[in-house]
């Protein structure tokens, strides 16, 4: 033991991170997304909110049942019902704690609750004790803290506290205070609370302050920090669980403090989400950008060759990015392979490595050498994360260039055993096969968008096709990938279609 303090993590990529816009998971993915934070060694899972919606209800149930070790929290707001409900959700839960949330600033009491000052108190304090009297472990968030008069903000925790809470949170929810700010007020409420509670930091990143304001938080004394993987959340996002973890280790000699995160987890919790969202890194993203780690320039080369440690602060390995020596191609075998994948962080039940290997072979008989950026793809692939595959693409033709308009041949497999073929015409090459597709699988489904980009090197290099389509108002993603553009699009089509047909099923 070091003697270290230690900072608790709680991770609301499944609450804050999934509302915002473009970042929505099925119930399968969330799942998946949840398994992977508790092996990242996050103490706290904020797994939803429940009376948002019947689904998200699920989900947070669903997730309380599997997650063993973290604390799994159910988010809603100070209202009799929510906390009703949101336990409802959360009861099955080995370790539940509700989280109940109402904002102390004036413009948000004025203009979106239209309470006063006394009202807001007392709700405070009828709802954190209804909340206590159903679970023994209640976090109180005050919303907009940062622009809340201090004064009110001390008497509104204080309130929470009384009432029995456990952990009171201070949410930057704009973006709006400066780190030297932050660290007055932490410090400030440390000192003026009524009992040694501990405080929680709730950062966003309007002003790109999130992790600056986060650290001046720990500094002044908080105890918990709350953040999304890969800064996912409202507007600019959230603080990333990355970029505070490692800033905690990297620089622990200043700070003295420690958290649980199980730091090589963290690139597979980054790529795992990215993958399942269908939303790429900015390649000079902090931590787990695909340029972290890259060295351009002459001077910079030169100077790595002579020492790692004249440009590298961090180590690759340390965050779990595996470098292997060993190249997988098409005679390697399965037992290479799962050793492979184990390497790179993954653990696969039988089922999914049997159907990730067989997508190996596929690929090994295409491309020379496979690399461990394509394995990575191969996994992340929703076939190996479960989606029953009601559609699948056997073989496809397409007719298309600058003098006449594209027309696709598409054929699929239905449950495995009946081909179904269709043609039809399109603006491109993607449009017609999508149209193929459709006048194929009869589903009232609305194509939202479609990207492509290639995750590995040279003209061989993979694609990675992500199609966002919306089906009865829910947004879904699919994802392809193939050596070839048009396969990968036709593939990502295909695996939305089979999610869209899921979501009806379960
Ligand atoms: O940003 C915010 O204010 C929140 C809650 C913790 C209230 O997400
Ligand atoms: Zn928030």
């Amino acid at each position: 033991m070091s003697g270290n303090r230690k900072i608790q993590i709680l991770d609301t990529t499944l609450r804050d991170g999934e509302q915002a816009p473009g970042y929505s998971m099925n119930l399968k993915e969330k799942l998946e997304v949840a398994r992977q934070l508790e092996r990242l060694g996050v103490d706290v899972i904020e797994a939803g909110f429940p009376v948002s919606s019947e689904e998200d209800f699920h989900a947070v149930e669903e997730i309380s049942k599997v997650v063993k070790r973290s604390v799994v929290a159910g988010f809603g707001r100070c209202v009799m019902e929510d906390v009703r409900r949101t336990w409802a959700a959360i009861q099955g839960a080995a370790r539940p704690r509700l989280h109940i949330f109402i904002a102390t600033s004036e413009i948000h009491m004025e203009y979106k609750l239209k309470m006063t000052r006394q009202e807001v108190l007392e709700r405070i304090a009828e709802t954190v004790a209804y909340a206590k009297s159903l679970c023994e472990d209640v976090e109180f968030s005050a919303e907009d803290a940062t622009r809340s008069d201090r004064g009110f903000l001390l008497q509104a925790l204080n309130t929470a506290i009384r009432a029995g809470a456990t952990v009171v949170n201070v949410a930057d929810t704009v973006g709006y205070i400066t780190p030297p700010e932050m660290y007055s007020l932490v410090s400030w409420l440390k000192e003026n609370l009524e009992a040694p509670v501990p405080i929680s930091i709730h950062v966003h990143n309007d002003l790109g302050m999130g992790v600056a304001n986060t650290l001046a938080a720990v500094e002044a004394g908080a105890e918990q920090v709350e953040c999304t993987i890969n800064g996912i959340g409202e507007r600019a996002g959230n603080v990333a669980l990355e970029e505070v973890a490692m800033a905690l280790h990297t620089r622990r000699d200043h700070y003295h403090v420690e958290t649980g995160i199980n730091l090589r987890q963290i690139y597979r919790a980054s790529k795992l989400l990215s993958t399942i969202t269908g939303v790429g890194l900015p390649p000079n993203k902090p931590i787990v950008g695909a340029n972290a780690f890259a060295h351009e320039s002459g001077i910079h080369q030169h100077g790595m060759m002579a020492s790692r440690q004249t440009y590298e602060i961090l180590n690759p390995e340390e965050i779990g990015i595996y470098q292997s020596q060993m190249v997988l191609g098409k005679h390697s075998g399965r037992h290479a392979f799962a050793q492979r994948v184990e390497e790179l962080g993954y653990l696969l039940p039988k089922e999914a490595m049997d159907k990730a290997f067989e997508r190996f072979k596929l690929l090994a008989e295409r491309r020379r050498e496979i690399t461990d950026r394509d394995i990575e793809a191969v996994l992340g692939s929703s076939a190996v994360l479960g989606v029953k595959e009601t559609y699948s693409l056997k073989t496809f033709v397409i007719n298309s260039g600058t003098i006449i308009s594209a027309t696709a041949v598409v054929c699929l497999i239905k449950d495995g055993t009946t081909e179904i073929e269709n043609v039809a015409r399109g603006e491109g090459p993607v449009d017609a096969a999508f149209k193929a597709i459709d006048g194929i699988v009869n589903m009232d489904t609305k194509l939202e968008s479609w990207t492509i980009r290639t995750i590995t090197e040279g003209g061989d290099a993979l694609g990675e096709a992500v199609s966002k389509l919306s089906c009865n108002g829910h947004p879904i993603t699919g994802r392809g990938l193939a050596p070839d553009a048009i396969e990968a699009s036709i593939r990502s089509y295909v695996n939305a279609i089979n999610k869209a047909l899921a979501m009806g099923e379960s």
